[in-house]
């Protein structure tokens, strides 16, 4: 028997002017897709941005339907989105951020389980990683890969 460990590392900024350039561009993109998001039923305002290799960023918002499980995280939303429109692009980083009636929460916006595994399979698709940002009001975590949100993911068929 060998025991084991997984160990994750991220680092934590206390305000966007921290990030580099391209980080605060997206993770400000990423605030600003939260307006996009369609929430009458949870008034939770989610907003995602990712960037492609090419240095596209492509946005998305929470759309919630009537039918509860039709409607579609922020996450999902930008990665097919990006998926769909620019297919051979890899895509390098996504920031998430997320808050009541489109007013940021003060801590980290968190990704689901099902978004993490469609970043993961993003990200293999692409060959490239995919660093995941989680903007908060009063901080913001940033993790090397979605390999540190979602380890030992599904990915054997
Ligand atoms: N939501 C996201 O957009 N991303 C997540 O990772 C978690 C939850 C949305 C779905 C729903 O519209 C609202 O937040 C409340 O769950």
């Amino acid at each position: 028997m060998t025991e084991k460990e997984i160990k994750i590392a991220f680092t934590e900024y206390s305000s966007i002017e921290e990030l580099s350039k391209e980080d605060k561009e997206l993770a400000t993109a990423a605030i600003l897709a939260m307006r996009g998001a369609y929430a009458p039923y949870s008034h939770f305002h989610v907003g995602a941005a990712v960037r492609l290799e090419n240095g596209t960023i492509v946005s998305g918002a929470n759309q919630e339907n009537a039918a509860f499980p039709s409607g579609l995280c922020a996450e999902r939303t930008a990665l097919f989105s990006a998926g769909a429109t620019y297919p051979d692009k890899a895509i390098t980083s996504i920031a998430i951020a997320g808050g009541v009636m489109g007013r940021i929460c003060a801590s980290p916006a968190t990704p689901c389980g099902a978004c993490r595994q469609v970043m993961a399979q993003y990200q293999a698709k692409g060959g490239k990683k995919m660093s995941v940002i989680m903007v908060g009001g009063e901080k913001i975590w940033k993790f090397p890969s979605v390999d540190d949100v979602l380890p030992l993911i599904f990915d054997s068929i």
